[in-house]
C-alpha cells in the first residue's frame, strides 16, 4: 500500500528556553538549531520510520532550506520526485520556542503557499496512486478541496489533520474519512461545543480523533463508544512533532489493514516515543520501538486501563 502526502514542508528554527514567554517579554534562551519540519514533511517521514511507502506532493523554494529538506526526506526512504522546486520563492520556514514541555511555533509559508490546485490537478494521477492520502492545512485551501473531492471521487482513505485550524467547509469534513485535531483545534472548529467531548465525538463516529496531549487520544468507536488512549509514560523533552507523529503512525497501521482502534494504539504509542527528543523528527521512532512497547500494552491487555469515557 502506497501513502501520498499532499502538504507543508519546512526549515524549523527551534529556540529553547525555560519558558515560553508572555506577551511583551523578553526571556533569555539557552540554544537555536535548525531542523527539518513542516507537517507535510513530518508526517511523511513518520511514516517512512515505520517502513511505509510514501509519496511526497508539495513545493520548496531552490534555496538552501528547501535543498536540505529533500535531502532529508529522501534519506528516510520518503519518495520526493514530485516536489516543486520554485525559483525566487523561499522554503517555508517555522519559529519555535520550546519550554517547559511545551512549545509555541509561528509559520512562515513561503513556497507551501504555492502548493496549488493547479500543481495538484497536475499530479493527480500520481496522487490517486496512492490507497491512503493524508493532508494538514498548511497549504491552500484550494488545494485541499480540491484533493479531498478527487479522493473522495475515487474512495480512497483520506486523512485530513486540521492543522492549524480554521473553519471547516462541512461538505469536505464529510468526504474525509478521519479528522485528527488535537484540543485547541477542536475548539477553533467547533467553538464551545468542543468543550464536551461526550458530545462532539459521538457526532462523528469512527471519523473524528481527538489527540490530547498527555491525556492521549480520544476517538468514538461504533461498537464501543467513547474510547480514550492515555499517552504512555515517558520523560518529555519536547512535543513538537508528536502529532505528526501520531497522524502519520496511524496511516501506517490502516496501510497494515489493522482495525481503526489497533492502528490508533499502535499510533498512540509511536506519538508517545516521540516525545523523548527534541525536534520534530529526530525522536520519531522505527518499527521496533514501537512493537517492542505494543507487544506490553496492547489493547485487549490493557483494556479496563486504556478505556475510559472521555
Ligand atoms: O507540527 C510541528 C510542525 O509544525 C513543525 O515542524 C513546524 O514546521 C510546523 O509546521
Amino acid at each position: 500500500m502506497e501513502i501520498a502526502v499532499v502538504g507543508s514542508m519546512n526549515m524549523d528554527m527551534i529556540i529553547h528556553a525555560d519558558r515560553i514567554p508572555l506577551k511583551g517579554e523578553t526571556i533569555p534562551g539557552s540554544s537555536i538549531e535548525y531542523q527539518p519540519g513542516g507537517k507535510g514533511a513530518n508526517q511523511a517521514v513518520a511514516m517512512a520510520k515505520l517502513g511505509a511507502r510514501v509519496i511526497m506532493f508539495g513545493c520548496v523554494g531552490n534555496d538552501t532550506a528547501g535543498k536540505k529538506l529533500i535531502k532529508n526526506m529522501a534519506q528516510y526512504g520518503v519518495n520526493t520526485e514530485h516536489i516543486n522546486i520554485l525559483e525566487e520563492i523561499p522554503t517555508g520556514q517555522a519559529f519555535i520556542t520550546v519550554g517547559e514541555k511545551d512549545n509555541t511555533i509561528i509559520i512562515i509559508a513561503g513556497a507551501n503557499n504555492y502548493v496549488s490546485k493547479e500543481y495538484a490537478k497536475n499530479n493527480h494521477r500520481e496522487i490517486l496512486k496512492a490507497d491512503i492520502i493524508v493532508l494538514q492545512n498548511e497549504i491552500p485551501e484550494e488545494t485541499i478541496d480540491y484533493v479531498i473531492r478527487l479522493c473522495h471521487k475515487h474512495n480512497k482513505t483520506i486523512v485530513w489533520n486540521p492543522a492549524p485550524a480554521r473553519k471547516l467547509n462541512p461538505e469536505l469534513l464529510e468526504m474525509a474519512t478521519y479528522l485528527t485535531p488535537n484540543e485547541h483545534e477542536a475548539q477553533v472548529i467547533w467553538g464551545e461545543e468542543a468543550a464536551d467531548m461526550a458530545n462532539l465525538l459521538p457526532r462523528y463516529p469512527g471519523k473524528l480523533i481527538i489527540t490530547r496531549g498527555e491525556k492521549g487520544v480520544s476517538i468514538n468507536t461504533n461498537e464501543k463508544g467513547i474510547i480514550t488512549l492515555p499517552a504512555i509514560k515517558v520523560e518529555v523533552k519536547d512535543t513538537t512533532g508528536a502529532g505528526d507523529t501520531l497522524n502519520g503512525a496511524f496511516c501506517v497501521g490502516l496501510s497494515k489493514k489493522m482495525q481503526e482502534l489497533q492502528a490508533l494504539e499502535f499510533a498512540n504509542i509511536a506519538a508517545g516515543l516521540s516525545v523523548q527528543k527534541c525536534g520534530a523528527q529526530i525522536g520519531m521512532p522505527d518499527i521496533t520501538e514501537v512493537e517492542k512497547i505494543l507487544l506490553t500494552s496492547s489493547l485487549s491487555k490493557q483494556e479496563t486501563q486504556a478505556i475510559a469515557s472521555n
